[in-house]
């Protein structure tokens, strides 16, 4: 059966192309949703993109991730390093999650080194920019083969 994967965005990922295009790059939320369909479609699965500013809502989308998907790449953004609510929701999830950011928050300010999602995620991308979705698509393809036929 055709994988499913949700990519699901935090607090400003909605503003891409007129964020700080200085630190995170011109390619607008729109365009990354065209990416990744291309990208998804070249390794066999579909997409879920999904984007919100507010925390009940990821955790939500998370649940129906885990519910109805096949693996997750969250880029919680902010609420990567508050939200003990999506840390849960993320720990709780029953298939891979890759957390993903655009820039590497350690080599930021200090308090981006505050990371609550690190422990629980599967895997992590940071610091590629948009490329690093390409990336999470290829490595989660990976750890969804592998969950099928753990041998
Ligand atoms: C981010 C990094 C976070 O610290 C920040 O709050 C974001 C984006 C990234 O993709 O680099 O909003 O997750």
């Amino acid at each position: 059966m055709t994988k499913k994967v949700f990519i699901i965005g935090g607090p400003n990922l909605g503003r891409l192309g007129q964020r700080e295009p200085d630190i995170y790059g011109d390619t607008t939320w729109a365009q990354l949703e065209t990416l990744c369909g291309q990208w998804s479609a070249e390794l066999g699965f579909t997409t879920e993109f999904l984007q919100t500013d507010m925390e009940g809502e990821l955790v939500g989308m998370i649940h129906q991730a885990s519910d109805t998907a096949d693996g997750i790449i969250l880029n919680a953004a902010a609420y990567t390093h508050t939200s003990v609510a999506i840390r849960d929701a993320v720990a709780a999830a029953d298939i891979p999650v890759v957390e993903l950011h655009l820039t590497n928050p350690d080599a930021r300010e200090p308090f981006r080194r505050n990371n609550l999602l690190a422990d629980v995620v599967t895997a992590g991308i940071r610091g590629f920019g948009i490329s690093g979705y390409r990336l999470a698509l290829e490595g989660l393809a990976q750890l969804m083969e592998d969950r099928q036929s753990p041998d």
